[in-house]
């Protein structure tokens, strides 16, 4: 194991803050088997946004080129937390250069470029160098818990799944055009939310065989340029310049799974639904629903009682679930969880892949990129049967 690993987040915009703090916390989590982890560098091209989170999450400096942290040799591990339009240059020149790479989902903007990303890992791997895709929500408690509770036979086998992924960050025509808005019909909510709720589909009943029904539609059709940089989903000033929206606010489609059909729905312009990922499955011996409102709980009805005393019960989470024990400060029940733990538990697990920790003794690994790829397939064929009345395209 090597004495200490030096850490870089590419991007520091909404999500690269939340790799920048979960690197910092990951050696707080669980037992202390991690190298020490140098926090070493925030890499953005906007020099004013490196700074702040540089110094706000305590890396030692800030980079404008992701060149610069290819070249450095004091980093070993960067995570790739740009428009997924860059992803391709940048985690490709990092591979190339050793570096140890966790990108965020999905893993390109295009499947070609996906691909290329996949081989380009894979080549990268046989030397030794690493890289995964960050889907963050396999590291939810309340999800997790529910695939054991599939896995293990309590729930049985699933029979039919109803997902949604709604956010509203597009809901107002006077949300500034970002990097969001452009690219290929798919490279939109399908591809920035419909992404996770597809890997987490599949997490829960198996692989997706054909999806039908595919529908995308661009509800807003043009949008006010910023007058300053966007970050995330900010409502900076706008101008009264407007851009053509080029891809998709809302987006659905039917699932054949192995095991089961779905139905998912996804969108960017849902008003009410900041971060709504919400998922019901039900299976031969119950069903079992998770709502990210609610992160610390998850739904469950078990078929075993007398129907007159029978229903849904409320789980809160806690240290008999997945993560919590040994994986919150103070793990006792009912202590809440949200969102930016699951990006603790994601960078602990690369940091224990990376350092060489044997899988048995790790939290699960993170995914590959072929399994990035497999997730871009399903989002291509979703867009494709849009683009054919619905039809059915098998996988
Ligand atoms: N896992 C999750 O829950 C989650 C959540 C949000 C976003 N994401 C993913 O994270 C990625 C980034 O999304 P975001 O919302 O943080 O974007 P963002 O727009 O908030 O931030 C992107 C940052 O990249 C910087 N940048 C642009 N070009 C660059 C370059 N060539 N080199 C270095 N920096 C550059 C920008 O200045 C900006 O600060 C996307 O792939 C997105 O899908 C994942």
């Amino acid at each position: 194991m090597p004495e200490s690993l030096g850490v870089a987040v590419i991007g520091a915009g909404m999500a690269g803050k939340a790799h920048a703090a979960a690197y910092r916390a990951a050696s707080t989590l669980y037992r202390p088997t991690l190298p020490e982890i140098r926090l070493v560098s925030i890499g953005d091209v906007n020099a004013e946004f490196g700074q702040a989170a540089a110094r706000r999450f305590g890396y030692e400096r800030h980079d404008a080129s992701w060149q610069a942290i290819a070249e450095a040799d004091d980093i070993d591990v960067v995570s790739v937390v740009i428009a997924n339009s860059l992803h391709r240059e940048v985690v490709e020149g990092l591979l190339a250069a050793g570096k140890h790479v966790l990108c965020e989902k999905p893993l390109s903007d295009s499947l070609k470029d996906a691909r290329a990303m996949a081989d380009a890992a894979r080549s990268a791997e046989a030397r030794g160098t690493l890289g995964r895709i960050g889907f963050t929500f396999r590291r939810t408690p309340g999800i997790a818990a529910i695939r054991e509770l599939i896995q293990n036979g309590t729930l049985g086998r699933p029979l039919h799944f109803s997902g949604r992924y709604w956010t509203d960050y597009g809901c107002s025509p006077d949300a500034p055009m970002s990097w969001r808005y452009k690219g290929a019909l798919g490279s939109g909510a399908l591809a920035d939310v419909g992404s996770h709720l597809a890997y987490v589909g599949e997490f829960l009943c198996g692989e997706i065989q054909a999806v039908s029904g595919g529908q995308l539609s661009t509800a807003i059709t043009k949008r006010p340029l910023p007058l300053g940089a966007v970050m995330g989903h900010d409502h900076t000033a706008v101008s009264d310049t407007f851009e053509p929206v080029e891809n998709d606010d809302v987006a659905s489609f039917s699932a054949e799974f192995a095991q089961c059909i779905g139905s998912l729905s996804v969108s960017r312009v849902a008003a009410g639904h900041a971060n709504s990922l919400m998922f019901e499955v039900f299976c031969e011996k119950g069903a079992a629903l998770f709502d990210q409102r609610r992160p610390s709980e998850i739904g469950l009805f078990l078929s075993d009682g007398p129907a007159s005393e029978n229903g849904y019960r409320q789980v809160i989470l806690g240290p008999d679930h997945p993560y919590i024990a040994g994986g919150l400060a103070m793990d006792a029940p009912s202590v809440g969880f949200g969102q930016n733990d699951a990006f603790g538990y994601q960078a602990r697990a690369f940091l224990e892949e990376v350092a060489g920790l044997p899988e048995s003794e790790s939290l699960p690994r993170c995914a590959t990129f072929d399994e990035g790829v497999r997730n871009m397939e399903v989002l291509d064929a979703v867009a494709e049967s849009a683009q054919n009345n619905g039809k059915r395209v098998a996988l």
